[in-house]
C-alpha cells in the first residue's frame, strides 16, 4: 500500500501575478520620471535579491540580526506569555531563520500551532515553508506571497493572534507611511491580539552607516539588484556596473539614506514602459531608507494608529528593541454620544 507523505505546508499567493507585474511598471514609470529619480525596495527581493538580504544579515557590519535574535532568545517566552497566541502571522518573513526562536516559545507554551508567513518573495516563502515543515512535525503553515500593506486585509484569522514584523523592516517606511502601516495592521487585531515589531535604535552615526555599508560590497550588489531587476523584467538596459552605491545619515529623520550614483552621463530606456531616460554623471536614484528609532518615537506612531506600546525588550548593549503594540482600550461610551438635530 503506498501512504501519501502529509505535509503541514501550503503555499498560496494573495495577489494575481499580473498585479505584480503591472505595479511595477507603473511604479518604476512614476518613479523615474519624479524630481529626485527613485525606485521602491520592495522591488529589491526577487530570489538573488533575497539570498542577497540573507548574506547581509551574516555581515560583521550587520548587527542588527544578531541583536533581535539575542532578544527573542532571551525575552520569546514572556512575549508568548503576554499574549497567549494560537497563530503567529509574520509579516515580511523572508527565509524565516529568528522566527524559529519564537516558533520554538510557541511550543514550549502550547497555545497554538498554526504559522503564516507572508511575504512578497514566493521564493522565500516556498523555501522556509518546506524547512520549517519538515524541522517542525507539531507546526501547521500556511504561507501566504503578498503585498504589505495592500493584501493585509485577506490574511485569513482562525484565532488569537500574534503579528510579528521583525528585522527594522518598519524602519524601511518613512514615518506617515509608518503609522498607515500600524493602521493597517491594528484592522487585522482584536483587542487581546498583539504585533510584535522589532525597531532598530538610534546610536552613533559611524556604526549606523558602517551596517549599510560594508567592505565586502554585499549591501551594494543588493541595492544594484534593483537594477538587475528592472533589465530583466522591464526589458531595460541599465549598464549595473556603471553605478556607485551611496550611504549617507538624514539627521533630521534620523534615517540611513541608500541610493545608486551614475558614474557618467547616460541614457537608458526601459523598454516595457517605452521610457527612455537621461541620467547626467553624479546624479543619484534614491531606493532605500533605513529609519532609526527611539521609544517615544515609536509610541507616538503607534498612538496615532490607535495602538499602544505594552511591552518593550531591548538586547544587552541597547541597540535593538522589540515592542509589544496591541489596540488601545475603546473610548468610554459617553463619549460616543453625539447632539442630535
Ligand atoms: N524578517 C526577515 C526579513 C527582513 S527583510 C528578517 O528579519 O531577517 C524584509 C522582508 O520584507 C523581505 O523578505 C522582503 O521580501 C519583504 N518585503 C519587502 N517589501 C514587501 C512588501 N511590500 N510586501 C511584502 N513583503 C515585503
Ligand atoms: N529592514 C532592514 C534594515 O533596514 C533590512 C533592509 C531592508 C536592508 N532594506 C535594506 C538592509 C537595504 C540593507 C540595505 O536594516
Amino acid at each position: 500500500m503506498t501512504r501519501q507523505l502529509e505535509t503541514a505546508a501550503s503555499v498560496r499567493r494573495l495577489s494575481p501575478p499580473s498585479n505584480v507585474g503591472s505595479e511595477l511598471a507603473a511604479d518604476t514609470f512614476a518613479g523615474l520620471t519624479s524630481t529626485p529619480k527613485q525606485l521602491s525596495s520592495k522591488y529589491f527581493y526577487d530570489a538573488r535579491g533575497s539570498e542577497l538580504f540573507e548574506d547581509i544579515t551574516q555581515l560583521p557590519e550587520y548587527y542588527l540580526t544578531r541583536a533581535e535574535a539575542e532578544i527573542l532568545t532571551l525575552y520569546a517566552d514572556e512575549m508568548m506569555d503576554a499574549i497567549k497566541p494560537e497563530e503567529l502571522v509574520e509579516l515580511g518573513s523572508g527565509y524565516s531563520v529568528k522566527t524559529r526562536l519564537l516558533l520554538e516559545a510557541l511550543n514550549r507554551a502550547g497555545t497554538g500551532t498554526l504559522y503564516i508567513p507572508f511575504d512578497i518573495s514566493e521564493t522565500a516563502i516556498r523555501d522556509a515553508s518546506a524547512t520549517l515543515s519538515d524541522h517542525y512535525p507539531w507546526l501547521t503553515i500556511e504561507g501566504l506571497v503578498g503585498d504589505f500593506p495592500a493584501d493585509l486585509p485577506r490574511i485569513p484569522h482562525s484565532g488569537r493572534r500574534l503579528v510579528t514584523f521583525l528585522g527594522s523592516t518598519i524602519g524601511n517606511f518613512r514615518s506617515p507611511d509608518r503609522v498607515e502601516f500600524y493602521r493597517s495592521v491594528g484592522a487585522m487585531l482584536e483587542p487581546t491580539d498583539g504585533l510584535l515589531v522589532g525597531v532598530d535604535l538610534v546610536k552613533d552615526i559611524n556604526t549606523l552607516l558602517a551596517a549599510y555599508d560594508d567592505s565586502a560590497g554585499v549591501t551594494a550588489e543588493f541595492n544594484r539588484n534593483i537594477l538587475h531587476v528592472l533589465n530583466r523584467e522591464l526589458g531595460a538596459n541599465f549598464p549595473v556596473d556603471e553605478f556607485d552605491y551611496v550611504v549617507r545619515w538624514d539627521a533630521v529623520d534620523e534615517c540611513v539614506s541608500m541610493g545608486l550614483r551614475a558614474t557618467r552621463d547616460m541614457t537608458v530606456t526601459i523598454a516595457a514602459i517605452g521610457l527612455t531616460i537621461r541620467l547626467a554623471e553624479g546624479e543619484e536614484i534614491h531606493d532605500e531608507v533605513s529609519c532609526k528609532f527611539r521609544r517615544d518615537v515609536v509610541e507616538a506612531e503607534a498612538s496615532a494608529a490607535g495602538l499602544a506600546v505594552n511591552g518593550w525588550w531591548t538586547d544587552t548593549e541597547d541597540r535593538f528593541a522589540v515592542a509589544l503594540l496591541q489596540p488601545k482600550p475603546a473610548p468610554r461610551p459617553w463619549k460616543l454620544h453625539r447632539p442630535r438635530n
